[in-house]
């Protein structure tokens, strides 16, 4: 049962973005419109990484002490992770609103029902997140130096997100790769 707060669906939350079924196949990186479908999806996972912390920082009571600033600075740095990947969009030439993206990210980190659950959940995503953007700099890194250098930076400073377990769940941190 997937809990929807109100206005998820407002279009401010997620504008500029279009909302709805992703394609399937994204076209391939060594085009530009193949590198705007990765821009845009990663774009987009940082505004619902972005929405999600806020939640989880306004209504997960449970955390321990400090955890829900760490989280309110967090979504801070999603947003700029956005803003940068949303600009490299615009260079390009691309629009954000072509290609619909899909909320399936939003919607499994709102299915987390408590501060420890939502901690695991999201640094596992977030794992799988910058693993991705370190592959995409080394496949860019000859093509497109620019948007290599971003996808670099972006997975090396989500590295600090990824460790807020182990620093406020110790116990946990190393099963955190057993959530899907
Ligand atoms: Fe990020
Ligand atoms: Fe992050």
């Amino acid at each position: 049962m997937v809990r929807l707060t109100r206005g998820t669906y407002d279009p401010p939350m997620w504008s500029p973005y279009t909302i709805g079924t992703a394609p399937k196949k994204m076209r391939p990186l060594t085009t530009k419109e193949g590198l705007g479908d990765r821009l845009r999806l990663i774009a987009f996972a940082e505004r619902q990484a972005f929405h999600a912390f806020n939640h989880a920082a306004a209504h997960f009571t449970d955390a321990p002490e400090g955890l829900r600033e760490a989280w309110r600075w967090v979504a801070l740095e999603e947003a700029k992770h956005e803003s940068w990947l949303l600009t490299r969009l615009g260079d390009l030439g691309l629009e954000v609103g072509a290609v619909p993206v899909s909320l399936d990210l939003y919607h499994s980190l709102m299915r987390c029902e408590g501060a420890r659950e939502f901690a695991l959940y999201v640094s596992n995503a977030e794992e799988r997140g910058r693993v991705g953007a370190e592959k995409f700099a080394q496949v860019l890194a000859q093509v497109d130096p620019v948007s290599a250098a971003m996808f670099k930076k972006i997975a090396e400073e989500e590295v600090e997100h990824i460790r807020l377990v182990d620093r406020f769940f110790p116990a946990d941190g190393n099963q955190s790769g057993a959530l899907g």
